[in-house]
């Protein structure tokens, strides 16, 4: 039987997770959280593709190649500016969680306006790691429980 597919896209300088603003990130790298999410998946059954990308354009082509069942994105500083990426994930209409590492309402004004979150199903913000983990433990539940996921419909209004 086909797996279902969950795509988890890092934005810009999540590559420096565990080197970069430790008091805010924590120290955890990007590939242990990585291969945290692996693991999970692979306890669900599930496929998982993760990429960290720092290019807007590069994440908007991997969105928009539609070719998985649902979206995990940190959209890192773009969350803050990117039309492009806002429409991606509104052109490819999958499931999609915002996900944040840090809480995004607790720090500069500038990081308080997310372009992404009135587009997606959900926003997890500043739970650390957990910020993904509970995301891909919803992604599965959505799956297999065939929750209503309210955001791809809504988003046509
Ligand atoms: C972030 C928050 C953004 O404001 C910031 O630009 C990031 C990471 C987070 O995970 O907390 O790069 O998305």
């Amino acid at each position: 039987m086909k797996k279902n597919k969950v795509l988890v896209v890092h934005g810009p300088n999540l590559h420096l997770l565990g080197r970069r603003e430790k008091q805010i990130y924590g120290n955890l790298s990007l590939e242990e959280l990585n291969r945290e999410l692996a693991e999970i998946a692979k306890k669900y059954n599930l496929e998982l593709e993760i990429v960290q990308l720092n290019g807007e354009g590069e994440i908007v082509e991997r969105i928009t190649r539609g070719d998985y069942d649902f979206l995990i994105i940190n959209p890192a500083a773009y969350t803050h500016t990117s039309v492009a990426i806002r429409d991606a994930i509104l052109g490819v209409e999958k499931p999609t969680i915002e996900v944040h590492i840090s809480n995004i309402y607790k720090r500069e004004p500038f990081r308080r306006t997310s372009l992404i979150s009135d587009v997606v199903w959900g926003v997890i913000s500043g739970l650390g790691k957990y910020s993904y983990i509970l995301a891909l433990e919803v992604a599965y539940k959505s799956i297999t429980d065939s929750l209503p996921r309210q955001n791809c419909e809504e988003n046509k209004k």
